[in-house]
């Protein structure tokens, strides 16, 4: 689609900028998350933008790759994200361990306290056996919380579901509940569930205690539960870097429905969460806002023609991550950037770095410059049939500087 104005673009590949760092390094590896930041783009960002000390913001934090890197790098950070597991992951991320914490207590399980999650549902995705053991194992922690447990206690309440590990949703697949049953006729399964979870315990303890070796300084705020439509900040902060749900791409809430029951959400909170999920939500407030950006209508009318049912949700998509962008944007002093991949509607791929920005340019911002991430760029357009399942070509990430 044509747009008269360019936009100053540069490809780089950020992983070759940063050969001695990988995707899993520190604790960035230490649970998984989907669509998460590689850090390399975070510490791209960090290194050519920003100060030591200086605060930075990200209003999608997910597993809060930015509140990692900013404190690898002397930063500070707040990460916001509607999923409420942003706040044991960064806690347990952040976590400086003065020294192995005994899990030994949890290696008996006779007379262990039992922790019923209140989700109604949860009795759905394990087979009874497994349940009990896992009820006790939470029980044990609940009396003993510890930050890097719990993350070893979310690996093993996957492991040990019907719900397939490989796939980033909550999904029943065949292969898993063959794996689940195997395990069944095998017996003893007391002993390969404890086995796994101080196998996770260990892998857990160890990118904590390579984080700590790393750490530079600085704090990281962590909030899970917030509609970030609906947030104000009530301060100013130097930066804001964010990758932003990429279209129709993910169902987070969907996905950590586990976890989310094992903190202890019931189904009413679960549920209140999905119905703000960008962009999966229904329009309410967002009804008055305008978007300021040709190229959003270009491809408004284009998904009017060809997909007429994802009008609205092209719609809320736009309205909502801009809506973010603009009313925070006001509370930004320096930069802005902006990751993003170019996911589809349903085979339509808007230029969603130029839509920010022409929206942006009206909301007190210049463009500063577009990275185009050239490694995903190369290997997707070799085999160009073979897109990758969201439709992802290139992830850029836009670089906007506060006109204040
Ligand atoms: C692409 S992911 C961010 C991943 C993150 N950069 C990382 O490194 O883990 C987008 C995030 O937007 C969040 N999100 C979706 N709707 C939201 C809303 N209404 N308010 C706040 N966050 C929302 C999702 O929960 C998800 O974590």
């Amino acid at each position: 689609m044509a747009t008269e104005k360019r936009y100053e673009k540069e490809m780089i590949s950020f992983r070759d900028k940063y050969p001695q760092l990988t995707t899993t390094y520190a604790s960035h590896g230490m649970y998984y998350y989907p669509a998460r930041f590689i850090p390399q783009v975070v510490r791209y960002f960090i290194d050519n933008y920003t100060k030591e000390k200086e605060w930075i913001i990200d209003p999608f934090a997910g597993s809060g790759t930015v509140g990692v890197e900013a404190l690898l790098t002397n930063r500070n950070a707040i990460c916001l994200d509607l999923n409420p597991v942003i706040e044991p992951l960064l806690e347990a991320k952040t976590y400086i361990p003065k020294r192995q914490p005994d899990i030994s207590i949890y290696f008996n399980l006779d007379n262990a306290p039992i922790y019923k999650p209140k989700w109604s549902k949860i009795e759905e995705w394990y087979p009874p056996e497994f349940l009990e053991i896992l009820e006790k194992l939470w029980g044990i922690f609940y009396e003993n919380p510890h930050p890097l447990v719990r993350i070893a206690l979310f690996k093993t309440s996957r492991k040990f579901s019907l719900a397939d590990d490989q796939v980033p949703k909550i999904f029943r697949s065949k292969k898993k509940r063959k794996q689940i049953e195997e395990l069944l006729k095998k017996g003893n399964y007391e002993r390969t569930i404890l086995d796994f979870f101080e196998k996770s315990f260990r892998a857990v303890y160890k990118s904590s205690v390579e984080f700590k070796t790393r750490y530079k300084g600085g704090e990281c705020i962590a909030k899970g539960s917030i509609d970030i439509v609906n947030y104000e900040l009530d301060r100013d902060v130097n930066h804001l870097l964010t990758s932003p749900p990429y279209g129709m791409a993910h169902e987070y809430i969907r996905s950590f429905k586990l976890e989310l029951a094992w903190l202890g959400k019931d189904d009413n909170e679960i549920r209140e969460l999905t119905k703000l999920e960008i962009p999966y939500r229904n329009n309410g407030i967002l009804e008055k806002f305008e978007i300021h950006s040709k190229t959003y209508e270009e491809y408004r009318k284009l998904i009017e023609e060809k997909k007429p049912k994802l009008v609205k949700v092209y719609e809320i998509y736009f309205k909502s991550v801009l809506k973010v962008f603009e009313t925070l944007g006001k509370n930004v002093t320096d930069y802005m950037g902006i990751f993003v991949g170019n996911a589809t509607f349903s085979g339509i791929m808007p230029h969603y770095d130029i839509i920010f920005t022409e929206h942006l340019e009206e909301h007190g911002f210049e463009h500063v410059k577009t990275y185009v991430d050239i490694i995903k760029a190369r290997k997707l357009f070799k085999n160009r049939k073979n897109a990758s399942p969201n439709g992802i070509e290139t992830e850029s990430l836009v670089i906007l500087k506060s006109k204040r």
